[in-house]
């Protein structure tokens, strides 16, 4: 195989009280093409096209050097896959807490680990996402899709079960037009917590999990609460904790979309879906938060890899 594409959809972590531990993923992809034998170049289309880097410090260049290191190491690769191409074509928002970080990483490992003729075993392309994300709940369900519970064992190694999402519930996702990175909104967080918030996602992770498994979707909107990181991460946006409240109220499933500023809320199906997101845009423009929304359903299968002519 000479040319690869990655087809890596959009996570969206945490869920409210799984935070650093969950994630589902969503029907908005990035594609990411490698090419090998080709002078190094990066060309991005699409979302964060102008923000992206385009040198080695690209992260999907790096993640793929990192295969392409230990494949080396394992006498898997020769002079022809030291030079490659990368280009992206994103429809993932970028920086706003969708996972697009995760897709280019997980684009970057399977596109090279598809190109070697797979010299890494899967649990070994998950300890890199993991080592480059610092924490597993976007980059697992953005390679198997469905929702993901994920944990690391001390030793590094990765451990996690798919569920598949319930089949009608739709996505509504209200993306601010401001951006934060997750080293900001991992920086705002305290270094311990009191007891009883522990707790009380404790207790409300257990619920939920169950929510999901049984499609129960008043329990999911019930448990889908925090108290770890929200509202720290929240005060970084002005209004976006009252847009949270507010949206809260409607009793429906509401929770920051991993590190943020993405607020996602989860419809019964199609049709509630589109009131749902009249209601969550009427509420962040009264909070006077610039966003767009989309409507979106759960991806099953996670990243794709497809040989390109
Ligand atoms: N669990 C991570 C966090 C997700 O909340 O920082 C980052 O997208």
């Amino acid at each position: 195989m000479k040319k690869v594409k990655v087809k890596v959809p959009a996570t969206s972590a945490n869920l409210g009280p799984g935070f650093d531990s969950m994630g589902i993923a969503l029907e908005i992809y990035n594609e990411i093409v490698i090419e090998k034998n080709k002078p190094f170049s990066i060309r991005i289309y699409g979302e964060g096209a102008e923000e992206i880097l385009t040198t080695e410090e690209n992260i999907v260049y790096q993640s793929a050097i990192m295969v392409l290191n230990i494949a080396k190491k394992r006498g898997f690769s020769d002079e022809s896959n030291e030079s490659f191409s990368i280009s992206l074509h994103n429809n993932i928002p970028s920086t706003r807490g969708l996972g697009s970080s995760s897709s280019a990483v997980v684009g970057g490992i399977l596109g090279m680990n598809s190109l070697l003729g797979n010299p890494l075993n899967i649990q070994e392309l998950l300890g890199i996402a993991v080592k480059f994300e610092g924490h597993p709940d976007n980059a697992l369900p953005a390679f198997f899709g469905g929702l993901v519970a994920s944990m690391t064992e001390e030793d590094g190694t990765v451990f996690w079960k798919k569920k598949l999402l319930p089949e009608e519930w739709r996505y509504v996702i209200v993306i601010p037009k401001c951006m934060l990175s997750t080293v900001k909104a991992r920086e705002i967080l305290p270094k311990t917590v009191p007891m009883k918030d522990a707790v009380f996602n404790l207790s409300r992770l257990s619920l939920l999990m169950i929510g999901f498994e049984t499609g129960d979707y008043n329990l999911v909107a019930k448990t889908m609460k925090d108290k770890l990181h929200e509202h720290y991460r929240a005060s970084l946006v002005p209004g976006m904790q009252k847009a949270i409240q507010a949206s809260r109220e409607l009793e429906v499933p509401i929770a920051l979309s991993g590190a943020g500023p993405t607020v996602i809320g989860i419809a019964r199906n199609e049709l509630h879906g589109s009131d749902l997101a009249g209601q969550m845009m009427n509420i962040f423009e009264k909070e006077g938060i610039n966003a767009d929304c989309k409507i979106v359903k759960g991806n099953k299968d996670g990243a794709m890899i497809e040989e390109v002519e």
